[in-house]
């Protein structure tokens, strides 16, 4: 891909953009002044994994991969979620290199196919005894529009319905570790800030996988992976209050701008690597900040939270509003009917359990 489109996303983010100059909490000035100026805890001496199963999608390369380090570090067995096999047999290898006991399973998954999501979560379920903690990494960003083979933008389709399926598809082994364990298995989605970054403030839009797609299409919007962010972040929600909380927790966690292949296509462009270099963590970093968030925080305090820089953090104004809760039940009717279109009887779709 040339150059001209990325470097166009990144002066439209900074220049036409209303969100680049807002000093409120959801700007991301004020966000990249807060992620310079706070320090990234290592994860505690303490933190012993051995005897639990963690699954890492996305986890040959970035973040997934450093989590996976991390967690076999401590003990953890870890299976990994991979669009391409030899990738991630790179990456077992390279972790087995590191870590002579480390226990790594491969296994295929593309998250843009809701086929390959069914069959994934499937073999996982008949290889997997106990699923302690699933970690949903896998993401994508670009600059250029793409479809997915069901029509919807492809950040919306890997972000959003491929997580909020694969999240649906896990709940009944990780509501089965919840038992065993007799304290609930965690489900955490890695967002993002951008979340908050995003023009997106409907209090309804009845077709908005349709109608976001089309914007994007047609070049009105350029937000596809900060939008598709939000949509996650409001999914979850929605997800946290039909759990039955002894049996399994949701959270949502930003490691922060990092370094890593995600803005590859920006990289070409001098203005993204200086900003990266001035401001963008380690994957090490951000590996620590998701993964304390996985591991450390109480029952209490994961569920239904956002974690970001450490600790769980406020989510954007819009999110928060009764417009954005209004558009996040909404938007899961609108995504239930999208899975159980392709998936009919074969995805079992939770109740609400309390009022919001
Ligand atoms: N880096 C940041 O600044 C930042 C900030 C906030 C949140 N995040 C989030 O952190 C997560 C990890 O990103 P990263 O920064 O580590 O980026 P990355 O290095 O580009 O890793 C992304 C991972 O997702 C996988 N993936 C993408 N599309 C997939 C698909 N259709 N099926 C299966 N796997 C797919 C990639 O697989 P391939 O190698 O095969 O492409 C790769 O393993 C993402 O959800 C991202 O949105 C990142």
């Amino acid at each position: 891909m040339s150059a001209a489109p990325a470097q166009f996303t990144l002066f439209e983010f900074a220049f036409v953009n209303k969100n680049t100059f807002s000093f409120n909490h959801d700007g991301p000035i004020p966000w990249s002044i807060v992620q310079l100026f706070t320090p990234v805890p290592e994860l505690p001496e303490d933190l012993d994994l051995k005897g639990k199963t963690i699954l890492v999608t996305g986890g040959n390369t970035g973040l997934g991969y450093e989590m996976a380090s991390k967690i076999i570090k401590r003990g953890g067995k870890v299976v990994i979620g991979v669009r391409s096999v030899p990738k991630g047999e790179m990456a077992k290898a390279r972790l087995e290199k590191e870590f002579e006991s480390a226990d790594v399973t491969i296994e295929q998954v593309d998250m843009a196919d809701f086929d390959s999501i069914e069959a994934f979560a499937g073999r996982l379920n008949s290889t997997i005894k106990k699923l302690d903690v699933a970690i949903l990494n896998a993401g994508v960003y670009s600059t250029t529009f793409a479809k997915s083979k069901y029509g919807y933008d492809q950040h919306l389709q890997t972000n959003v319905l491929g997580n909020t399926l694969l999240s649906l598809l896990l709940l009944p082994q990780l509501e089965r570790a919840g038992e065993l364990e007799g304290k609930p298995a965690r489900l955490m989605v890695v967002g993002s800030e951008t979340h908050a970054f995003a023009n997106w403030k409907k209090a309804s839009c009845p077709d908005a996988f349709e109608y976001q797609t089309k914007q994007l299409e047609e070049g009105k919007s350029r937000q596809g992976y900060q939008t598709s962010k939000l949509f996650l972040l409001l999914l979850q929600r929605e997800l946290a209050v039909r759990l039955d909380t002894s049996k399994v927790i949701v959270g949502d966690a930003t490691p922060g701008y990092c370094a890593t292949g995600l803005f590859n296509e920006l990289n070409g462009f001098w203005f993204a690597r200086l900003l990266e270099r001035l401001f963008a963590r380690t994957v090490h970093q951000g590996a620590n900040l998701c993964l304390r968030a996985a591991f450390r925080e109480t029952d209490e305090s994961f569920h239904d939270g956002y974690f970001a820089h450490g600790k769980r953090y406020k989510t954007s104004q819009y999110s928060r509003s009764k417009g954005g809760r209004a558009f996040g039940a909404e938007l899961w009717e609108q995504a239930m009917e999208i899975l159980n279109q392709h998936l009919g009887d074969r995805i079992k779709i939770p109740e609400a359990k309390k009022d919001r």
